[in-house]
């Protein structure tokens, strides 16, 4: 999308997005994930490279193809992907939009773990992951702009407030993923844009649009300075 006739309002400005699902290692064939498609992240970096930001874009395992104009960094776990934003800080904008897989195995196997059938049945000693979000909104070098996402499938609203705080973010966009909503793994999506200021319900938009939308919300941001 554009502003204007060939308007790049965020030329010169350095972005950071996170997109898809981390998979954490169970063993070398096995993995813990949280269900996403890339498409809304994929997006959202793309939306912000038209409007002429410099993007790097941090992707965990997904289907879809990497978005031109931009730097693509590809990463599984949640640890890396870490390591991955903070190499790109500092940034004036970061969005993180992955569907980062909350806990972690505790000690993953380097062998393919075999099954004993009748035996013993393995159970998973879990350690919680590095909240991405948190740290960026915390960091000494905190981007100006700092968004984050939240799916939910109840209390969408509270719940995203709490984040917004709990995470040092400006705005969260949150949506709704209950299952009847159909949201899930689908093209379009309804969110709300929570922030310190208020809350604001978008329309049912494809993911596109939403992208699109936000993009231009950050660059009006910026433009007001
Ligand atoms: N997030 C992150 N790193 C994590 C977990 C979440 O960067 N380890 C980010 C997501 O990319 C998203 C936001 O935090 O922008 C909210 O993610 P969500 O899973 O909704 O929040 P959690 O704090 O993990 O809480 P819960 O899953 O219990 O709802
Ligand atoms: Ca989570």
């Amino acid at each position: 999308m554009r502003l204007d006739n060939g308007a790049r309002p965020l030329a010169g400005r350095k972005a950071v997005v996170t997109s898809g699902p981390t998979h954490e290692p169970i063993d070398p064939v096995r993995y813990i994930a949280n269900r996403s498609s890339g498409r809304q992240g994929h997006a959202i970096a793309s939306a912000l490279a038209a409007l002429g930001a410099d993007v790097t874009l941090v992707s965990g395992p997904v289907s879809i193809p990497d978005p031109t104009g931009m730097h693509v960094v590809h990463v599984e776990r949640a640890d890396e992907m870490r390591d991955a934003v903070l190499s790109a800080l500092p940034a004036d904008i970061a969005v993180m939009v992955a569907a980062v897989a909350d806990w972690k195995v505790a000690s993953a196997s380097d062998q393919k773990i075999k099954k004993h059938p009748g035996e013993s049945i393995p159970t998973l000693a879990l350690t919680e992951n590095p909240d991405i979000l948190k740290t960026v909104g915390h960091h000494t070098q905190r981007p100006k702009l700092v968004i984050g996402f939240a799916a939910e499938t109840q209390d969408v609203e509270n719940n995203a407030k709490a984040k917004l705080e709990r995470k040092g973010a400006d705005m969260i966009v949150a949506n709704d993923v209950s299952p009847s909503t159909g949201i899930m793994g689908g093209t379009r999506n309804r969110v709300k844009l929570v922030r310190h200021d208020g809350v604001e319900q978008w329309p049912d938009l494809d993911k596109d649009e939403v992208a699109a939308r936000l993009a231009a919300l950050i660059a009006e941001h910026f433009r007001q300075g």
